[in-house]
């Protein structure tokens, strides 16, 4: 690989970092540290001049002080005279609010954008970013790759039979329409989601569109929090009479009471990626299986500093 290229990582997930770094025979630089008063303190230790800077940092754990982290690592790269700087975030937080569905809400994707890029990111690569629209939020090239490349195989070698993909929302469609049409399933199923927004984090399914009787079923999304959605959706399915359920989630941010809920729920199997630094209490569970996605990472770093296509075997058509 050149030595053109530099990796920085944050605090939010050394392993991926590292894991990467590995892949592409590269050194990972990682330089955060604090202040005394809680303040995040940032020095890198090698020359960057005219380096392709790649800074990977996801927004998670401490969703505010990773995103100040990033900040801070893109203004030192920017200062250093580096020839190009991306911001590889592979959970991007504050996704999730990303349009003005009701009134007096911020858009706060589109100001984390707008952070990254006042900051001096000339690129940014995502996986499974929450909305796709939200590219348009950013001037510059921005890939956002796809988990499935990770997950995909892992799933097809479990070889089920009968399978149905459900979305446990309607957010979700589009990405549920992909896993069947690569597993090949019988079909696909809908649940019909009502969020509480004066509680945080409450959610309710309610109904569900598709016949799951008899069937395997396995559930897609991109995120679990507080596993609210994923277990109310699986526990509804389990309800309308499938004969298993499965569920496969980008981001595993499993913030409590997720572990319990999942423990307690209708879901055999849960599948979910690196993109998130997986805690010792997840990785003990048995329920969970972990794909990782350093191979997919390190293959875009790879391509974008070779001007190869991200698209061809890498973006799902
Ligand atoms: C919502 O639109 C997302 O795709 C996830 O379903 C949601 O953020 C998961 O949150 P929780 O696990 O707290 O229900």
């Amino acid at each position: 690989m050149s030595n053109k290229i530099t990796l920085l990582s944050g605090t939010s997930n050394p392993k991926l970092a590292k894991d990467v770094g590995k892949i592409l025979k590269l050194d990972v630089f990682y330089p955060v540290a604090n202040f005394a008063d809680g303040e995040t303190r940032v020095v890198i230790p090698k020359n960057l001049r005219r380096s392709s800077v790649f800074i990977i940092q996801s927004t998670f754990p401490r969703v505010n002080d990773s995103i100040m982290e990033l900040l801070l690592m893109i203004d030192a790269a920017k200062r250093a005279s580096v020839s190009e700087i991306t911001a590889v975030v592979p959970y991007f937080g504050y996704s999730r609010q990303d349009r003005k569905d009701r009134p007096r809400v911020p858009i706060s994707s589109s100001l984390i954008v707008q952070m990254i890029k006042h900051a001096g990111a000339s690129r940014i690569i995502t996986v499974d970013i929450h909305s796709e629209q939200q590219l348009g939020f950013f001037d510059g090239p921005w890939d956002n790759l796809y988990a499935s490349f990770g997950l995909v195989p892992v799933l097809k070698k479990k070889k089920l039979k009968n399978l149905i993909v459900a979305s446990p929302d309607k957010g979700g469609v589009s990405k549920a329409v992909y896993y069947a049409k690569t597993l090949k399933a019988e079909g696909i199923a809908i649940v019909y989601k009502e969020r509480d927004v004066s509680t945080m984090n409450k959610s309710e399914a309610l109904d569900m569109i598709g016949n799951v009787e008899g069937k395997n079923v396995l559930i897609v999304d991109d995120i679990i929090d507080s596993a609210g959605t994923l277990t109310n959706a699986a526990n509804l399915i389990l309800k309308k009479g499938a004969k298993s359920v499965r569920a496969v989630v980008t981001h595993g941010l499993f913030s409590h009471p997720a572990l319990e809920r999942i423990e307690n729920s209708a879901i055999e199997e849960l599948f979910i990626t690196d993109t998130v630094l997986v805690r010792e209490d997840v990785l003990k569970n048995s329920k969970i299986k972990i794909a990782t996605l350093a191979p997919l990472l390190a293959e875009a770093i790879k391509r974008i500093q070779s001007g190869e296509s991200i698209s061809e075997g890498l973006i799902l058509s």
